[in-house]
């Protein structure tokens, strides 16, 4: 089964080819970052303006590349959640119209869950394993069963961690997008120069919660005292013991996890598992085995979207033609039911 797959939820237009949910045939990802670098933010408008413009690019790219003509493909899907609304209804529209134009099956999948499934599609995470998810807009870590069988151990209770990282870079007028720019000064960096605060969560939902903003305002706090005159700093050592305390935190969560399900297969994905601390401690790790897709599936893309909708397209399961795209998904309480 060829399904063609469709990624639009931020600031990537991304589309793939997979066949049966494993087999990626092609995958084509248009970054926005350049046109979003000026703002230090991803700018809805803009990025939704560009999602139209690329679309039809992108698939074709897609098809070109796979060797495939649009009635090679069985079946289409796109992300319809969560994600910004304007950017998700440009790729769930395009992918609608698409089926519908051709007569093949479509459906709407969780962009959450296809970034779950994503080390899949590199044919190494046996279920079940414990799959932490790190970006942009989501932090959280999940018992994962099989493909719609989740169990949410914890999520961030405010920020994300990769938001934690680019909010403090543009504080500190490092760079966007923050997390590489910090990445590698703290290359050069004493992680131990600076200590910033572990976060003590009186209200959990659940037990492996995180939260981000305290830490996040403990780091950009630090610039007032920076900017005392004689005060020497260093964006190495700030860079460096922000980054230990925002992987400490994650660290925590997992051996957490670990702990409590007995599953010592754990998976990373999301824009921040290219972070090089946060991976030499997940594969030094001695407690659990660290499984990495390539970046390329860590980061947004199509095959996720084409790589999960597989198993749903094959059991039956269609969505309605007037399937709405949605920002979130009732917080994260229930969420992956
Ligand atoms: O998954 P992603 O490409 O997009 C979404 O957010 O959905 O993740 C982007 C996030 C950004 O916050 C970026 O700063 C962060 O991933 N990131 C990193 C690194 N590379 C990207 N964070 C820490 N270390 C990195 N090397
Ligand atoms: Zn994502």
């Amino acid at each position: 089964m060829n399904i063609l797959g469709i990624e639009t939820s931020c600031d990537e237009t991304a589309a793939a080819v997979v066949r049966d949910g494993k087999e990626i045939l092609s995958s084509r990802v248009a970054t926005q970052i350049p046109h979003h670098r000026p703002y230090s933010g991803v700018v809805p408008e803009v990025a939704s303006r560009l999602h139209t413009e690329w679309i039809s690019r992108v698939v074709q790219e897609a098809l070109d590349e796979a060797g495939l003509k649009p009635e090679d493909l069985d079946g289409t899907a796109a992300a319809s959640q969560p994600g910004l609304v304007g950017s998700l209804l440009v790729g769930l529209s395009f992918a609608k119209a698409f089926a519908w134009a051709r007569g093949l099956p479509f459906v709407g999948v969780d962009h959450v869950k296809a970034h779950l499934y994503a080390p899949r599609l590199a044919g190494e995470a046996e279920y079940p394993f414990l799959g932490l998810l790190v970006s942009g807009g989501h932090t959280l870590i999940a018992r994962v069963d099989s493909f719609d069988s989740f169990e949410v151990l914890g999520a961030t209770i405010d920020d994300a961690c990769g938001e934690a990282f680019d909010k403090v870079a543009k504080y500190y007028g490092l760079g966007y997008p923050g997390g590489k720019v910090i990445d590698e000064l703290a290359a050069r960096g004493d992680p131990g120069a600076y200590r910033f605060p572990q976060p003590r969560l009186k209200v959990k939902r659940r037990p492996c919660d995180l939260s981000y903003s305290g830490l996040k305002t403990a780091v950009t706090g630090q610039l007032n005292q920076f900017l005392r005159p004689g005060y020497q700093w260093s964006p190495e050592n700030l860079a460096a013991s922000f980054q230990k305390a925002a992987v400490d935190m994650l660290i925590s969560q997992v051996e957490k996890a670990v702990e409590l399900t007995g599953i010592t297969r754990v998976t990373a994905g999301g824009g921040v598992a290219a972070n090089s601390l946060l991976r030499r401690r997940l594969a030094g790790h001695p407690g659990f085995q660290a499984i990495y897709p390539p970046l390329s599936l860590c980061t947004d893309n199509g095959a996720m979207i084409a790589g999960l909708a597989f198993p749903y397209l094959q059991r039956g399961d269609r969505s309605p033609w007037g399937l709405n795209a949605a920002s979130r998904v009732r917080a994260f309480k229930g969420y992956l039911s």
